[in-house]
C-alpha cells in the first residue's frame, strides 16, 4: 500500500521538536478480524495530528492500543522514548490521557469531583494520609481542587462546578470530559470524536480550545468525522481505512486524496486494501456460522445470529463508570456498541469548506 507522509512540518512553538508518541507496526485482531494493521504513527511536540477513516476502519482501537485498554498483537507504543505498560492506569501516569467516543463520566458525581477523579494520579497522598485527614492530606486536597477549579475554568465549566455530571446538556458534558483527561496533567491528549453531538457554535468553540491546549504544550492526537474540524485543527492528517493507514500528510494533501474522498463516499478503490481483510471475515463469519451450527444441532436461526452478531468495542455505553482504572481485554469486551455518534462527512460536502482548509489561531 502507499503511503504519503510528511513529517517535516515544524512544531509552531520554535522549540525543539520531541517526538512525544510513537507508534510502530501497531496490529490488533479480534480472532479473525485484524482491526488495527500494522500501523505507524508520530505525534511531535507541539503538533496537533488528526486521524481520520470511515466507520469500523479501526480508529478507536488503534486509541485502546495506545492507552492499554487492549494490548497490541504486534507492534510497539513509545511514549517519549519510553515503552508503554500495557495498562491504562500506567498509561496515563506517564502521560497520555484520552476522552472517550461514548462520555464516561461519574454521572453522579458533580463536575468537580469528576475533574478531582482525573488528578488521582498526580496526587501523592496516600492511604493513611486520606484517611488520618493529616495537614498533608488537607494541603494536598485544596492543592486538587484549585487546579481543577483552574482547568474548568479553562474549558468554561467553572460556574457548574457543583452540578451534578448528569444534569450538563451533552456538548458540556464533552468538555468536562476534556478538563477530566487534562487533570491528569498529560503531555499528550488523545480525543476521540470530540465534537460528536455539538451543534457547530460548540464545534467551533471545541476548536478553539483544543488550538489553547496544543498552545499550552500538550499534544493532540484527535479522531474526528467532521472534516472541516479536522482541516481546519491538524498539523498532519492520518487516514485509516480497513485498519490499515491509507495517507497521511499535511491536510491540503489529505483531503485532495482520491483514495480518501473514494474511502468517505463509498466507492471502489483500484487496488482495494480491503480484499484481503475482507476475505478474512467471511472466512471467521463462516467459521462462527458453523459453530453455531454445530452447538445448535443445525437450527437455521442459532447459525444466523452467531454469524451476525456484531462485535462489540472495549467501550461502555454512556454514563459508565471511566475506564482508566478498569482496564479492558478483547476477551471481556462483550459490550455492544451503542455509539450513535453522527457518521462521517465526507470531504468535498457541505460541512467542507471550498476554499480549501483555514488554519486558524496557529501559534
Ligand atoms: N473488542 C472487540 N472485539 C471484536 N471486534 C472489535 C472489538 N472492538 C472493535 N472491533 C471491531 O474492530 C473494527 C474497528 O472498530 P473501531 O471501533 O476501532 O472503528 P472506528 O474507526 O473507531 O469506527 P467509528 O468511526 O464508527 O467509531 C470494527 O470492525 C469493530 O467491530
Ligand atoms: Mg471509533
Amino acid at each position: 500500500m502507499t503511503t504519503t507522509t510528511d513529517t517535516t512540518a515544524p512544531a509552531p512553538t520554535g522549540k525543539a521538536v520531541e517526538t512525544v508518541l510513537d507508534a510502530r507496526g501497531v496490529t490488533m485482531r479480534f480472532g479473525g478480524l485484524t482491526a488495527v494493521r500494522d500501523v505507524d504513527l508520530t505525534v511531535n511536540s507541539g503538533e496537533i495530528v488528526g486521524l481520520i477513516g470511515p466507520n469500523g476502519a479501526g480508529k478507536t482501537t488503534f486509541f485502546n492500543c495506545l492507552t492499554g485498554l487492549y494490548i497490541p498483537t504486534e507492534g510497539e507504543v513509545r511514549y517519549k522514548g519510553t515503552v508503554l505498560p500495557p495498562k491504562s492506569f500506567k498509561v496515563t501516569a506517564a502521560g497520555i490521557a484520552r476522552t472517550f467516543q461514548n462520555i464516561r463520566l461519574f454521572s453522579n458525581m458533580t463536575v468537580l469531583e469528576n475533574v478531582l477523579v482525573g488528578r488521582h494520579t498526580r496526587t501523592k497522598e496516600g492511604l493513611w494520609s486520606a484517611l488520618l485527614r493529616g495537614p498533608g492530606f488537607h494541603k494536598a486536597e485544596a492543592a486538587s481542587r484549585a487546579r481543577a477549579m483552574e482547568l474548568l475554568e479553562f474549558v468554561g465549566l467553572a460556574n457548574k462546578a457543583e452540578h451534578l455530571s448528569r444534569n450538563l446538556p451533552y456538548g458540556e458534558q464533552r468538555k468536562l470530559e476534556i478538563a477530566r483527561a487534562l487533570a491528569s496533567e498529560p503531555g499528550l491528549l488523545l480525543l476521540d470524536e470530540p465534537t460528536a453531538g455539538m451543534n457547530p457554535q460548540e464545534t467551533r468553540a471545541a476548536e478553539e480550545l483544543i488550538f489553547a491546549i496544543r498552545d499550552q504544550g500538550i499534544a493532540v492526537l484527535v479522531i474526528e468525522h467532521d472534516m472541516r474540524f479536522i482541516f481546519n485543527l491538524c498539523d498532519r492528517v492520518a487516514c485509516l481505512v480497513q485498519g490499515q493507514k491509507l495517507i497521511e500528510g499535511t491536510a491540503s494533501v489529505v483531503q485532495s486524496d482520491e483514495r480518501v474522498i473514494a474511502a468517505y463516499l463509498g466507492e471502489p478503490f483500484e487496488a482495494a486494501p480491503g480484499d484481503e481483510e475482507a476475505a478474512e471475515v467471511a472466512a471467521a463469519e463462516k467459521r462462527a456460522a458453523e459453530a453455531a451450527t454445530e452447538e445448535t444441532g443445525g437450527t437455521k436461526e442459532a447459525a444466523g445470529t452467531g454469524a451476525t452478531a456484531a462485535p462489540g468495542t472495549a467501550e461502555a455505553p454512556s454514563g459508565a463508570a471511566p475506564a482508566d482504572d478498569t482496564p479492558a481485554t478483547p476477551a471481556d469486551t462483550t459490550t455492544p456498541d451503542d455509539d450513535t455518534t453522527p457518521k462521517a462527512t465526507a470531504p468535498g460536502d457541505d460541512t467542507t469548506p471550498s476554499s480549501g482548509p483555514r488554519k486558524e489561531n496557529d501559534a
